[in-house]
């Protein structure tokens, strides 16, 4: 090295590699230690939920835990328990969320793996063994405890869920442009955010349903559902959301010669497109966790496709279970091509 030619230079290059070594063991050594700690501390008892499925699923993972932690929270702090999430999951969520509560903790199982797991199954009632000293409490994968968490309260969830502040500063100012594009500036305007889940979950509907599934809504049932809140409301702006661009092709057109519709403002940006539908007045979905979650928090009216099958807890028919529990929920199915009567704009 040129710099280390003569004598002093070399006694000076000495001494910058060995702080060097130094300073790197040190930081080795303070890490390693903190990650010691960590073991200690994740060797308490904990709850947690099997992470599986998408965004939306995600979403009801985490407040199906959120809501049995603080629901059970007596109980569950008395057996020293402690709850968190996977990383990753926290940090899919903290996209789009504020600081949630509850915490990760990666290296659990790694060191705890000794301790027994009571599993708690997604489609019963949340209730404890006696004696829960010592184990484990894991809430099981496409956890969606809905009915908990309405008994839990809409708005109680929403103080936990708050959405980033650049996402809502960014759908407001998309909600105002929309009424001005639509001349609306100065009117009473009411927003209806639409949601069309289709992809993959067609097949997957399909292969867990089989027959029963009478297949997915088309335009004949989003038509209907928007003549009730054009009949309803004076000045309605539709917004048209769904990644299945197959599905628009054939429906889309249809659809937006039904009323003041907009489709896909954001061209899927997952986390602003969620924000925008939780921040319309009303909702029209299919069914499916990302439309179910965005219709809960916009609070408003909603229409769900009816589905006609049973409750399975995978998010496709928790549409159905909130229908049942909240008033502001109603079922509409596709119209017949033959008695369709849709009155256009
Ligand atoms: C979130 O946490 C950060 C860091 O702890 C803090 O600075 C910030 O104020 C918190 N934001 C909210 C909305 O609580
Ligand atoms: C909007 O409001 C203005 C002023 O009140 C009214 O003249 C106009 O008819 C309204 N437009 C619509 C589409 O309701
Ligand atoms: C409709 O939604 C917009 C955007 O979130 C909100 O500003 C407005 O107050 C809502 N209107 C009603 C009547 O709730
Ligand atoms: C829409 O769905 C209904 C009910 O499944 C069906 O009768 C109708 O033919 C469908 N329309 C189109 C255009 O696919």
């Amino acid at each position: 090295m040129e710099i280390c030619r003569n004598r002093t230079q070399q006694r000076l290059c000495a001494k910058i590699v060995i702080v060097t070594i130094i300073t790197v063991a040190t930081i080795w050594l303070i890490f390693g230690l903190r990650q010691s700690r960590d073991r200690v501390t994740t060797c308490e008892p904990t709850m947690t939920v099997r992470k599986m499925g998408q965004f939306g699923n995600q979403i009801w993972e985490y407040m199906s835990i959120y809501v049995i932690w603080l629901m059970k929270y007596d109980t569950l702090k008395a057996y020293n328990i402690t709850p968190y999430i996977e990383e990753d999951m926290k940090n899919n969520l903290e996209d789009l969320f504020e600081n949630l509560t509850i915490q990760s903790l990666p290296r659990i199982f790694h060191f705890c793996e000794e301790k027994d797991t009571i599993i708690v199954p997604k489609n019963k009632p949340f209730r404890l063994p006696e004696d829960i000293s010592g184990q484990n409490i894991l809430l099981d994968s496409y956890s969606a405890r809905y009915e908990d968490v309405v008994n839990f309260g809409v708005n109680n969830i929403k103080k936990e869920l708050r959405f980033r502040q650049n996402y809502i500063d960014d759908v407001m100012k998309k909600l105002e442009e929309l009424r001005t594009e639509a001349n609306l500036q100065n009117n009473e305007t009411v927003f209806v955010g639409m949601h069309y889940r289709g992809g993959d979950y067609i097949p997957h509907l399909e292969g867990h349903h089989g027959d029963k599934f009478k297949g997915p809504p088309n335009y004949s049932y989003y038509i209907k559902a928007m003549d009730y809140f054009k009949e309803k409301y004076g000045n309605v702006i539709f917004i048209l959301i769904s990644i299945d661009n197959n599905w628009l092709a054939d429906n889309a057109l249809k659809i937006t010669k039904h009323g003041l519709v907009v489709v896909n403002p954001y061209t899927n940006d997952r986390n602003r497109d969620l924000t925008l539908l939780s921040h319309c007045n009303h909702s029209i979905i299919s069914y499916g966790t990302f439309g179910v979650t965005a219709a809960l928090f916009a609070e408003g009216e909603t229409i769900l496709y009816d589905l006609e099958l049973p409750i399975d807890y995978r998010g496709d028919t928790i549409a159905l279970g909130l229908s049942k529990l909240l008033p502001t929920w109603m079922r509409m199915k596709n119209t017949r091509e033959t008695n369709f009567q849709g009155h256009s704009l």
